[in-house]
């Protein structure tokens, strides 16, 4: 009876945090599915430098090269890697850049955007052309932002999952000990006894 408790108690520890990667926290497909609009409707421009799967052990790279991009933007586009970082905390980011993609407006002729008015201030006029279609328009920039999110920070769904299951697991192991701790006082008051006895 006693061994069998010590095994189970052994088993529970040693096994405990081994297996805590699943429960994914992001939708996956549509991770998958703002992959793709990456790179048809952005990598034309974009790089994700930092980003890494087993096509592109190295990152991403823009298409087109500086020169040309620079020539016809006035400017290189930023490197997407960090976007979602860097615009927003928790999915902030990723608000924001679906509120880009969704957010073009003309005004007496000219092409802005909402989004990119309210960061930068000023008159909200962009050097990015609209990069999606109307079409199917929503769904897309919510794909791409899911995605992004998942470029800046690929760790999140594993924390979260870890984070749920470290509470799971420390409460068993409070109750385990709290059994332990009983029985071994139950043992020394029964050793006291027959000593004093
Ligand atoms: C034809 C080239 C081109 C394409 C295609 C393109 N972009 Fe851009 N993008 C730019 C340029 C140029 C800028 C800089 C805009 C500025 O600062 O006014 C930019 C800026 C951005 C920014 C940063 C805005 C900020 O807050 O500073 C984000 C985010 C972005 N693009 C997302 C995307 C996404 C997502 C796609 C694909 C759905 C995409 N872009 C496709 C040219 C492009």
């Amino acid at each position: 009876m006693k061994g069998g408790f010590y095994t189970v108690l052994m088993f529970l520890a040693l096994t405990g945090p081994a297996h805590c990667t699943s429960f994914p926290f992001m939708d996956t497909s549509a991770i998958e599915r703002g992959r793709k609009v990456f790179m048809e409707a952005c990598r034309v421009c974009h790089g994700l430098k930092y980003y890494r799967d087993r096509a592109h052990p190295q990152g991403i790279t823009a298409l087109m090269d500086e020169a040309s991009l620079r020539e016809g933007f006035g400017m290189v586009p930023p490197d997407l890697s960090l976007i979602t970082s860097a615009r927003g905390r928790g999915t902030g980011g990723a608000l924001y850049v679906y509120r880009l993609l969704t957010g073009y407006y003309r005004e007496d002729g000219v092409l802005k955007n909402r989004a990119l008015k309210e960061w930068r201030g000023g008159d909200g006029v962009t050097a990015m052309p609209p990069p999606l279609p109307e079409e199917g328009l929503k769904e897309k920039a919510r794909d791409v932002a899911v995605f992004l999110h998942h470029v800046a920070d690929p760790k999140e769904a594993e924390r979260r999952s870890i984070g749920r299951y470290v509470l799971g697991y420390t409460t068993l192991m409070t109750i385990l000990l709290y059994l332990i701790y009983r029985r071994v006082w139950r043992a020394l008051k029964k050793l006291h006894r027959a000593l004093s006895g």
